[in-house]
């Protein structure tokens, strides 16, 4: 008997895979033997990660787009081909930025909206766009990325945790829909990583805000990309094909799945 973690001859899109995670998982895929198609926002970052691809013997293309445009979002699988495999990871506020740390009481309904569209609506825009095909050839997986935030509840972060619970249950809902076609859903929810996004939390001198987050995590160290990249490859291999509707969390101990 062999373990093959491999998921050779599928074609994963995975959007937000400019940088941090999704680049780790973009590499991961290819790795796998996966044709990955890269999204990003920033086309110029889906371009560096293709390349990064190439040079190591894998196969990529650049899918750039908003996941928040649902048109461009519909337009882009229309062309794409097959995705056998869509990861929803671009996430948090829009291209940039950490999280803005403001008690909810003191925001308003514009401060919520870019967390929604991206965590949320954006999740649901691509998998809108995946799912007929993926019913149609009777075969798929949506593996989503969300947030300890949005399991535990996060201070001063309301709508991004609400963002990630929302695509969390949206998860278990299409799980449920879509398990007769061969399809499965699941998400992986992350505690503190260290990308391109918290990079300012750990750069700082001393880095005494990096150091008081670690104080709540039973492996006393930020995420990195490979932390999870092998279980969202099992995930969307055949061993995963019997696993669905779960958020499997990825965080060192910061909280824990009953
Ligand atoms: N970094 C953490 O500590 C952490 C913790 C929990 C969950 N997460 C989640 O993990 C995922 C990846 O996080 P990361 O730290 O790698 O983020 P990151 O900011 O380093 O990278 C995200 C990428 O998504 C792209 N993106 C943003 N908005 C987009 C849009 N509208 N359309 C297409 N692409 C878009 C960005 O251009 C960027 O390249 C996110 O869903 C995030 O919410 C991260």
């Amino acid at each position: 008997m062999t373990l093959q973690l491999n998921v050779s001859g599928r074609r994963v899109a995975i959007t937000g895979a400019g940088q941090g995670v999704g680049r780790g998982l973009a590499l991961a895929f290819a790795a796998a033997g996966a044709e990955v198609l890269i999204n990003d926002l920033r086309g110029e970052r889906a371009d560096s990660v293709v390349e990064e691809v190439l040079a190591a013997g894998g196969t990529a293309s650049a899918l750039p787009f908003d996941v928040t445009d649902y048109q461009a979002v519909t337009d882009a699988f229309a062309t794409a081909g097959t995705v056998d495999v869509l990861v929803n990871n671009a996430g948090n506020a829009g291209a940039d930025g950490f999280l803005t740390g403001r008690r909810f009481a003191a925001t308003e309904p514009v401060d919520w909206e870019p967390f929604l569209r991206v965590n949320l609506y954006g999740v649901l825009h691509c998998s809108r766009a995946a799912l007929p095909a993926m019913v149609d050839r009777g075969w798929g997986r949506i593996i989503t990325i969300v947030s300890d935030a949005g399991r535990t509840g996060d201070p001063n972060s309301a709508a991004y945790a609400t963002a990630k619970a929302g695509a969390a249950g949206f998860t278990r809902s299409i799980a449920v829909e879509m398990g007769r076609y061969g399809i499965t859903a699941n998400n992986i929810a992350l505690g503190t990583m260290r990308t391109p996004l918290t990079e300012p939390l750990w750069s700082q001198p001393d880095a005494p805000q990096a150091k008081a987050i670690l104080r709540n995590y039973a492996i006393r160290r930020p995420g990195i990309a490979d932390d999870v990249t092998h279980l969202a490859v099992l995930l969307a291999s055949e061993h995963g094909s019997w696993i669905t509707g779960q958020t499997l969390p990825v965080n060192g101990g910061f909280s824990f799945a009953l």
